[in-house]
């Protein structure tokens, strides 16, 4: 029996936005998947049970023979296998649902999602679904979730270890985080080497979400000792490695330290939360095509400006926890102002050494088009689950003001 797309679409649709973990009041770390990394850590998957397996990924993934190093492990290990290989950039519900309706009819034992944060992400919607399907027909103890195994190849969203995944409704032109641990993955296998194809242009904008997933995890209300450890080693690591491995992509020392780094920021946020950044780059990336890195690079700076209250922000909520940031990442000034403002350029600079956009204008968004979507922008902004993670409350003047000054670029850190 196959289930009819539409229906699945519909479910997927109607499900609650922000659902969360439900009920969890007590503060906990989860370190869930066992992580495989290194040059052989591919044999890992010689060791899988026999049981079916489904490879998801992107066409570019099986146009470059890279998902043939999969399938190939799992003929060698007599596992019957299927390749669902139509995920796109920001996966759509659509797309989430065919791969549904595979997961239904083949019944794998094993789900293994090859690629970048869209294609694990939409690989782990599946799951979350096909368990809530499920859920409404039996009870859970006679529900079995196949083994979920992530490779990634960007450095990047850290989706391996999170219980995020993010999937993009279309017809309404957002994209909504999902989050719930039953998505993150039971194994991730970290093997360089899949990052090596990534042109420059992608080096750059999946670096700049790691940064930002480390700064957002740090200064987020929910972050702990624990979330600290990763988010500082994962921005030191950024700061020193990004800027040379974009001047030359395949330097395969800077290529790991980047992969460890986007795996460390994953933990880190997966546990504290992210924050507004994330909020607006949902929105925009989602509105106007912006790949997601990218998005929050773009966005990052006036970020952190208007959290630690400086220019023409008043409100200095975060500015304590960034400054302290900034310190543990050996920057050295006066004072806590002075510190957050080393915070916004150095992101700022990046951006301009990464030749990626400083302002939404630079990045072709129609002037009129944006003033038009304004009022509709912020309400999807103050929607997203990530938003609401900010360590400040977020009101409609303040992201008109916000969103004014990254549309014209008026990132300014040192008020006359
Ligand atoms: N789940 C999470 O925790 C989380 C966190 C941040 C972002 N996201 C989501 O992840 C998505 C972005 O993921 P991404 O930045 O990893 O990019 P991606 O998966 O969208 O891939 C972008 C493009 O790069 C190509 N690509 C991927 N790896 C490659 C390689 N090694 N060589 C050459 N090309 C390669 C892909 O084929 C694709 O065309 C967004 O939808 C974003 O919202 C999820
Ligand atoms: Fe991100």
């Amino acid at each position: 029996m196959e289930l009819d797309k539409k229906f699945i679409e519909t479910m997927i649709r109607e499900h609650p936005r922000a659902p969360g973990d439900g009920g969890e009041t007590l503060t906990r770390f989860d370190a869930c998947p066992k992580l495989f990394f290194g040059t052989d850590s591919l044999d890992a998957l010689l060791r899988l049970p026999k049981e079916k397996a489904i490879v998801v990924t992107d066409p570019y993934m099986v146009k470059s023979g890279t998902v043939a190093e999969i399938t190939s492990r799992l003929a060698q290990n007599r596992i019957e296998h299927v390749i669902f290989s139509e995920i796109e950039p920001d996966p759509s519900i659509e797309t989430v649902a065919a791969g549904l309706q595979v997961i239904f009819r083949e019944k794998p034992g094993t789900v293994i999602a090859l690629g970048g944060g869209s294609a694990i992400d939409a690989t782990k919607a599946m799951l979350y679904f096909c368990l809530r399907f499920k859920s409404g027909l039996m009870e859970t103890q006679y529900i079995h979730r196949p083994m979920f195994i992530a490779i990634p190849t960007t450095s990047g969203t850290g989706s391996e270890v999170t219980s995020y995944a993010v999937i993009s409704d279309r017809l309404q032109g957002v994209k909504i985080p999902l989050r719930h641990r039953s998505m993150i993955p039971d194994v991730a296998i970290l093997d360089p080497h899949f990052t090596k194809t990534l042109p420059a242009s992608m080096v750059a904008y999946t670096g700049m979400d790691v940064l930002t997933h480390a700064i957002e995890a740090y200064v987020s209300p929910q972050s702990n000792d624990f979330t600290a450890m990763f988010a500082v080693e994962a921005a030191r690591i950024t700061l020193r490695s990004l800027p040379a491995l974009y001047g030359d992509v395949q330097d395969r020392t800077m290529r790991e330290k980047m992969y460890s780094a986007s795996t460390m920021a994953g933990l880190a946020f997966t546990n504290s939360g992210l924050g507004l950044c994330h909020g607006i780059a949902h929105t925009i990336g989602a509105q106007y095509h912006i790949p997601h890195g990218k998005a929050n690079a773009v966005v990052l700076p006036y970020v952190v400006l208007f959290n630690a209250g400086l220019g023409p922000y008043r409100r200095p909520g975060a500015r304590a926890r960034y400054a302290q940031l900034a310190r543990k990442l050996g920057m050295q000034a006066a004072d806590d102002v002075e510190l957050c403002q080393m915070m916004v350029l150095t992101a700022r600079v990046l951006c301009e050494q990464f030749e990626i956009p400083t302002s939404l204008a630079d990045c072709d968004v129609p002037e009129d088009v944006f003033y038009g979507d304004m009022a509709q922008n912020i309400d999807k902004i103050l929607e997203d689950a990530c938003t609401k993670a900010n360590p400040l409350d977020v009101n409609r003047e303040d992201l008109r003001a916000l969103l004014d000054d990254l549309y014209r670029g008026v990132l300014t850190v040192f008020p006359k």
